[in-house]
């Protein structure tokens, strides 16, 4: 069962929280509110996720890679079937706050999935925290999730903004690239990532000449192509996702640079985009935890599942979707169902060694997922493999204070 709710909502936030302010201890941590549903009642799931504007794309896939893991499991996890309510948050951090109370006060989820957007994500997690509820990023890499806002009960199925971004700088740098500009959306993704990557490859040697930015989700790149013209950088890096992403690859190409300035980029510059981006991708490097041509057993049965149910090729976000389904399921297959024990179901998906389409998927301590972050380039219609750019790669999860 799935029901859409509208998004915005004049529920009192203060109402809604339980009063842990400040740092959640391990102790208090692992005091979940008293269960809203009775034992064998689904369990219900409340997917926060954008169903419109520049992410909806990837909302969609994450809330279908989720749905088919559940498919098949046969409808439930660990036993435990699963209900879904589903919330439009536009990728607005501006009524995150109520989008999040609505699901957790009004609906009662004992679940939340989401978010795609960094400053989205940094509102639920709050949330998350104040409420104890259990909150599964599927992709927003904010790194304060499972940094300094790290809890026993938030857990992410896809990367820190560091994580996926950092390892390119001596991709870069290997490749003979020392004078690089940047370029981005100014939120907090866009500024995280370039700043990874710039810790990367000043680690090593390079210099970052300018960072470049404009707000998000504006797609006027054009003063800022031009910029980069005239700066004649070696190589430019570059994050940006969903819609913006097609656009910026377009327009990089469309001004001839892509000939003279090597791009680069975090892998969601490609993934998902390729078929609307056309020729401008070819031949793009990125990293990402993920590569559509991984030649392992779970990939290749999650991208035939994922064909014949929706009809399109799965992408990285539509995996981390999926990925969310299987470590849910790690934790109530742990209780046999049994969400009154959910401080076992947090322990054992803490534990979870997750046999993923990615490759093998752990968690640390923070709860982000320990993973391979690959080299990949734009072949064939697809991001493949080139090399492993980061084996096991372990975000710091600096400032995080959960052991
Ligand atoms: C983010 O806001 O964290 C994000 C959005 C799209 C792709 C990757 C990251």
């Amino acid at each position: 069962m799935s029901r859409m709710i509208s998004s915005g909502s004049s529920l009192n936030r203060r109402s809604l929280l339980l009063g842990t302010a400040g740092l959640v201890t391990a102790a208090s941590a692992f005091r979940f509110p008293t269960p809203a549903i009775a034992q064998g009642a689904p369990l219900k799931v409340g997917f926060m996720l954008p169903y419109s504007g520049t992410f909806a794309k990837l909302g969609k896939f994450i809330d279908d890679g989720f749905r088919l893991y559940v498919e098949q499991q046969g409808g439930a996890l660990g036993g435990r079937r699963i209900e879904f309510v589903q919330v439009d948050d536009e990728s607005k951090p501006e009524t995150a706050t109520d989008n999040m109370n609505r699901l957790v006060g009004r609906e009662k989820v004992d679940v939340v999935v989401g978010t795609v957007h960094s400053g989205v994500a940094m509102a639920m997690v709050k949330v998350a925290r104040d409420t104890n509820t259990m909150l599964v990023i599927p992709n927003a890499g904010v790194n304060e999730a499972t940094g300094p806002m790290c809890a026993p009960n938030i857990f992410r199925t896809s990367f820190s903004n560091w994580q996926v971004c950092e390892p390119m700088g001596k991709v870069m740098f290997d490749a003979g690239h020392r004078k690089v500009a940047t370029i981005t959306w100014r939120y907090a993704a866009g500024q995280q990532m370039v700043g990874a990557f710039g810790e990367g490859f000043k680690k090593v040697g390079g210099t970052v000449i300018e960072d470049l930015a404009l707000p998000f989700p504006e797609v006027e790149f054009q003063a800022l192509i031009t910029r980069i013209a005239t700066l004649k950088p070696d190589a430019v890096f570059a994050f940006f996702a969903g819609g913006g992403a097609v656009k910026f690859v377009k327009d990089y190409a469309a001004a001839g640079l892509n000939k003279a300035i090597p791009l680069y980029g975090a892998g969601f510059l490609t993934d998902g985009t390729i078929p609307a981006q056309g020729e401008s991708a070819n031949g793009l490097r990125t990293t990402l935890h993920y590569a559509d041509d991984l030649d392992n057993p779970a990939n290749r049965k999650f991208l035939a599942d994922f064909k014949a149910k929706s009809g399109a090729d799965g992408d990285i976000y539509a995996v981390q979707g999926y990925d969310a389904g299987a470590l849910l399921h790690e934790g109530l297959k742990a209780v046999k169902g049994d969400w009154s024990a959910r401080n076992d179901v947090v322990r054992s998906m803490r534990a979870a060694r997750i046999d993923s389409p990615r490759g093998p998927l752990s968690f640390n301590a923070a709860g982000n997922p320990i993973q391979n972050i690959y080299l990949r380039e734009v072949r064939n219609g697809r991001n493949e493999l080139v090399s492993i750019a980061g084996q096991a790669v372990n975000d710091p999860a600096r400032g995080c204070r959960v052991s």
